[in-house]
């Protein structure tokens, strides 16, 4: 496996502590090798001393396992080059084929982008110009996010890509979809038979889909000015949560078969009208506030942010769905960062049950049911419904129906990248993003911009708060609320 970019965040947090997980479960091939390849001049042993560093920070498995580490540790090397540098691709090539004999990986490349996104397209030329991948061969690549920042980047992206590799050798990642409770979403809805009978418009009023973070950009305002909490967090990670929740059943759970019935469902959302983005979009950036008792900076204060940024760090959506299944029923989609808390939930809020049994003793009425996917991090699912207050008169009260992952099942679950690792190692690509699901969401995403462009700046929230005052006002226009998770 090659990193690019392997000096930076990504491979210290996830990629490298994900590998040493799947080492220590026994998951990784015997004559497994890790190449990092980044521009910093470092040594095989540096970057073995940083790895095993970033290993001991974030691995679940705490201590490390010595034996473990060192067998991985034999096959760590590091490779300095530019990323446009025709030379440094070429001594990749001889590195290798060293590597091919000395440790018998017999030609069988997965190749990691972990850089910035603007150095994606000459990395794919280069490894096509250096003869460093066969197409349809046993070359793989995986692609992390920003996967381009408006469908015709996301295209052009795609044909740089397509030039070099056949699809089924290009592995875009969104790592929610390696997330257990991500997964479980299928499981619950077709494991199980008294949930799919009312997974519709006809009993569902309406679903509503929060990521919140209480981090800010965290040093990565470069990037993000140039993102948004659109780009950043709805194109991706929330319309996948979307797809998985409102798709119909597929014929099976390998091959295309999931991500034929995702695409389906991006299809169908009908794209919002620029006249009316002001009801069924709305954008709003953090200013001061405090988050846990700690007093924090405004989104225009923070290191690389313009100081007169428009970019968005809060989003509300409201999507319609043009499909058999959810006519009528709209999906809600928030997130936003400075949040009050971390917390992402899918939560299927049902019609109200007909009062009229208990309408003449009960004041309040009666509250509907909801089934709540919890995502993370207290992961589980939960059903609130009506029960009788025991006593003599009649007062129904709802109740919470609770599973809990850990109360469950004990271990802690993988991370998402050890689950994605994993399975782009096998060849396994249904947990990926399809090109053509990329396009489909990016249409969504693009109209949006396009309204927005005419429309007011974002209005202001205060840090720790759930949003601006205008993101209730959003919700409750259609006599509807927002939850408190
Ligand atoms: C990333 C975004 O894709 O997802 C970040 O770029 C965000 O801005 C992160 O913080 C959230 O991921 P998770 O797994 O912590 O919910």
């Amino acid at each position: 496996m090659v990193i690019f970019g392997a000096t930076g965040d990504l491979t210290h947090r996830k990629l490298l502590p994900a590998l040493y997980n799947l080492a220590h479960e026994g998951q990784l091939p015997s004559s497994f090798v890790i190449v990092g390849f980044a521009r910093r001049p470092k040594s095989n042993d540096d970057f073995r001393a940083e790895l095993l560093q970033g290993a001991q920070e974030f691995s679940r498995f705490s201590p490390i396992n010595p034996a473990v580490w060192d067998a991985l540790a034999r096959g760590i090397y590091y490779h300095q080059s530019e990323f446009g540098d025709g030379a440094g691709f070429d001594k990749l090539g001889q590195l290798l084929q060293q590597i091919d004999r000395d440790h018998g990986t017999a030609g069988n490349r997965l190749f990691y982008l972990a850089t910035s996104p603007a150095d994606f397209s000459q990395i794919i030329v280069q490894l096509g110009a250096h003869r460093l991948v066969q197409k349809g061969g046993s070359q793989r690549i995986i692609v992390e996010k920003p996967f381009g920042r408006s469908l015709e980047t996301a295209d052009e992206l795609n044909r740089v890509l397509e030039g070099v590799f056949a699809e089924k050798q290009i592995f875009r990642i969104d790592h929610y979809l390696g997330k257990e409770t991500v997964q479980n979403i299928l499981a619950l809805r077709f494991a199980n038979e008294i949930f799919e009978p009312l997974w519709n418009q006809k009993y569902v009023d309406h679903v509503q889909i929060t990521v919140a973070e209480s981090i800010g950009v965290e040093g990565r305002g470069g990037y993000y000015d140039t993102s948004g909490a659109l780009r950043d967090m709805v194109q991706n990670h929330m319309m996948q949560l979307l797809s998985l929740v409102a798709m119909e059943p597929p014929i099976a759970l390998g091959g295309e078969g999931v991500r034929d019935e995702k695409v389906k469902v991006l299809r169908s959302i009908r794209p919002i009208a620029p006249a009316d983005v002001p009801h069924c979009a709305l954008r709003a950036q953090y200013g001061r506030g405090s988050i846990a008792g700690k007093q924090v900076a405004a989104y225009r204060e923070e290191p690389k942010v313009a100081p007169d940024s428009r970019t968005e760090t809060f989003v509300a959506l409201k999507l319609f769905l043009d499909s058999w299944r959810w006519a009528g029923a709209p999906f809600y989609l928030r997130t936003g960062k400075h949040l009050p808390k971390q917390v992402a939930e899918i939560a299927i809020q049902f019609k109200a049950p007909p009062s009229v049994l208990f309408a003449a003793e009960q004041c309040a009425p009666l509250q509907p049911n909801v089934l709540v996917l919890r995502i993370q991090p207290d992961e589980g699912i939960a059903i609130r419904m009506n029960a009788k207050v025991p006593g003599t008169t009649v007062n129904i009260q709802p109740v919470k129906m609770d599973f809990r992952y850990g109360g469950s099942f004990g271990a802690r679950s993988p991370d998402a990248y050890e689950r994605l690792l994993h399975d782009a190692i096998v060849g396994d690509s249904t947990l990926f993003t399809r090109r053509d699901e990329v396009e489909a969401s990016w249409k969504i995403i693009d109209a949006v911009y396009e309204g927005w462009q005419t429309a007011l700046p974002p209005v202001s929230y205060e840090s720790g708060s759930w949003g601006p005052p205008e993101a209730d006002q959003f919700i409750e226009a259609d006599a509807r609320q927002w939850r408190r998770p």
